[in-house]
Parts: structure tokens; sequence; C-alpha cells
């Protein structure tokens, strides 16, 4: 396998990006060599701490330094047009989740992206993490029979009353988009294509515009029901994924992983929890060997439309309160019965 590392970019030096800046430092494949923000001491702080270029814009960025990809680390209603701009100069793009905050606009990143010949692809850390990898293995192994039921949680209490994230013009709508676009793409990693979503919005307390605490439900194309908590408000923190098949259950945790199959007693321990920096960095490996030719991508171009259109989706349904189809060629992303 090539060791060579292939030189990185970073557009945005706000919260996100400092746990890509440790991540870099422990990849084999990627450098980061150039961070641009929009304020300008927190490019130069982080640039100052990587030992690396710092811009105000990333348009000189792009234009000076010579980048094999971009990590777009921006708040999501910026992300199309800043990822397109480096996808239009044949830079491969790992951008941030949501890949977008509608649906015309991430096909656009994706149409973009094809015709330039570069990669593109969703940044969703959950992917990634040691425990929910091995979590699917045992998964597919059959070890828990036939998957009838998968509940996940991310609620954990965190004042968004002068935070971008609740600002729906910039972030594209409250928790729903935010955590839930992690949900989304778990579900699908686990049990494929969704068919169609519900969401209920729950109390609000925190006196913002967007929802703070709902309750999707959603049925796949296989008959799998899932059942999704979210909040800005609440804490709910046992385990976030919960699997339950016709022979067992599994539970992934944020401090330790079990299974348990119904014919036996006591649960097995197969992981030891949640560790953020090692799915960052498996990320960002993963990214940089796609980008090498050298492996597939855990999450394609197309994974992360068909995120965005189920959020979408799951937005109608909050408005509509009811049911929504969600069409399964995310070429097309059309929602039936919107
Ligand atoms: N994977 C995760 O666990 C995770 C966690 C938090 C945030 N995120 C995602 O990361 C992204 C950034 O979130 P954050 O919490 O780091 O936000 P942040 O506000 O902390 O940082 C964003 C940075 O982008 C800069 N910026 C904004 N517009 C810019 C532009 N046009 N050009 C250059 N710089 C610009 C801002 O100045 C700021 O420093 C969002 O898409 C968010 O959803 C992911």
């Amino acid at each position: 396998m090539s060791t060579e590392k292939l030189k990185f970019g970073m557009v945005g030096a706000g919260r996100i990006a400092q746990t890509y800046a440790q991540a870099f430092a422990g990849t084999q494949h990627a450098q980061l060599v150039a961070v641009a923000d929009s304020r300008k001491d927190a490019a130069e702080a982080m640039a100052s701490g990587m030992n690396c270029r710092s811009f105000e814009r990333y348009e000189e960025m792009a234009a000076e330094a010579a980048l094999d990809a971009v990590v777009v680390c921006t708040p999501p209603a910026t992300h199309a047009a800043i990822g397109c701009y480096f996808l239009q100069r044949k830079v491969n793009v790992l951008c941030e989740k949501p890949l977008s905050i509608d649906s015309t606009s991430a096909r656009l990143m994706l149409s973009t992206a094809r015709e330039n010949g570069v990669i593109l692809t969703m940044a969703s850390k959950f992917r990634y993490v040691d425990d929910v990898v091995r979590a699917r293995s045992v998964v597919a192994s059959g070890l828990i029979g036939d998957v009838i039921h998968f509940e996940n949680t991310f609620a954990a209490h965190v004042d968004m009353g002068n935070r971008w994230n609740a600002n729906s013009a910039i972030s594209g709508g409250g928790v729903l988009i935010d955590n839930g676009t992690h949900s989304v793409d778990i579900m699908r990693y686990f049990l494929g294509p969704i068919a169609e979503v519900y969401v209920v919005d729950g109390k609000r307390i925190q006196g913002l515009p967007v929802e703070e605490t709902v309750h999707m439900v959603v049925r796949t194309t296989t008959g799998v029901t899932g059942s999704v908590d979210l909040s800005w408000t609440i804490n709910k923190d046992a385990s976030y994924i919960n699997i339950y098949g016709s022979r067992g259950t599994i539970s992934v945790g944020w401090n330790e992983s079990k299974y348990r199959e119904s014919s036996k007693t006591g649960w097995v321990v197969f992981g030891s929890g949640y560790d953020k920096l090692q799915a960052f960095r498996s990320q960002l490996d993963n990214f940089a060997l796609a980008v090498l030719g050298q492996q597939q991508l855990l999450i394609t171009a197309e994974d992360a439309l068909a995120s965005v259109s189920v959020i979408e989706s799951a937005y109608r349904s909050l408005r509509q309160n009811r049911w929504m189809s969600i069409n399964r060629r995310p070429d097309l992303a059309i929602v039936a019965g919107a």
C-alpha cells in the first residue's frame, strides 16, 4: 500500500475542525497543508498549531495551495457553494454533515463531482466508530436473526440559544437535520434504504425558532421499523443504538457495546465504546485511500444524497403531520405524496 500523503485543505476552523486537526496528526495518508476561515484569527490559530498555511478566503487557498482534497467544516448552508467551488477545480471533497440543506443543492454537488471526475463524500463519523462497524458484522453474521426493530438516540442537553444551529437559514432546521442526519446515515448503514418516515415535534423550552426535541419513526424497504429520539434539551445517555432481532439484541453504547442471544443468558461484550478520534481518523483514511484509488468509500455521494432526501421528507412529515414516502432512487430524490 502506498504511503503517499495527500495534501488537504480545510475550510472552517471552528468546533469540528479542532477534531479534524487532531485526527490529521494520526493519519497515514493525509496531511493538512492549508486552512481557510473567514475569521482570520481562527484560521491563523489553527495553521500555527498545524504548521500549515492560513487563508481568510477559501478561494485564495484554492488558488495558492496545490490541494488534492479539502474538508468542508463550515455551517450547512455554505456546503454546496464551497463544495462545488472545489469540485469544479478537481479537488476531492469531504464535506461535513449534512451534505447540504436541500436535495436540489445536494444533487448539484453530486453532478459537479461526477462531471469533474473527483470524489465527493459526506462526513458522518458514526459509520467509522469501531463498535458500530463490529455491530454491523454481528448483524450480518445472522447471530441475532432477522432484524425487526432499530432504536437510535442522540439526546444531550446543549444550549443552542446563541448558535447558528438554531438558525434554519444557516442550518437547514433544528435538531432533526443536525443530529438526525447522523441517525439516518447509521440506519441506512445497518438496514439499507428507508421507505417512509414520520416525525413528531416535542416540547420546546429553549425558546428557539426550530425544533429541539423530536421523535422520528421510519420503515425500511424491507419492513424493518426504526425509532429515533433526538434532542438538544433532554439527556438520554444510555446506549445510542439498540438492534432487536428475531434471535437476539445488540446494544452499542458510549462506554461499552454488547449483544445477547435470546436462547442464552447474559450479554457478551464486544466493544469498549465510542472513540471520537478513532472515528475521525478512520474517516479521513477511508476518504484519502478512496482518492488514491485503494479503497471503496464507506459513504458514497449517493448515500449522502439519500440522507439529505430522508431529512427533507422528515421535515415535510413534521409540517404535515403524516407519513412521508421516500423515493428509492436517490438520483431523483422525489418525495411521493409530498
Ligand atoms: N461530525 C460531527 O460530529 C459534527 C459535530 C459538530 C459539527 N459538525 C458539522 O460541522 C460543520 C461545522 O460545524 P461547527 O460546529 O464546527 O461550526 P463552527 O461555527 O464552530 O465553525 C464553523 C467555522 O466556519 C467558518 N466559516 C463560515 N462560513 C465560512 C466561509 N464562507 N468561508 C470560510 N469560513 C467560513 C466560521 O467562521 C467558523 O469558524 C457543520 O456542518 C456541522 O453540522 C459535525
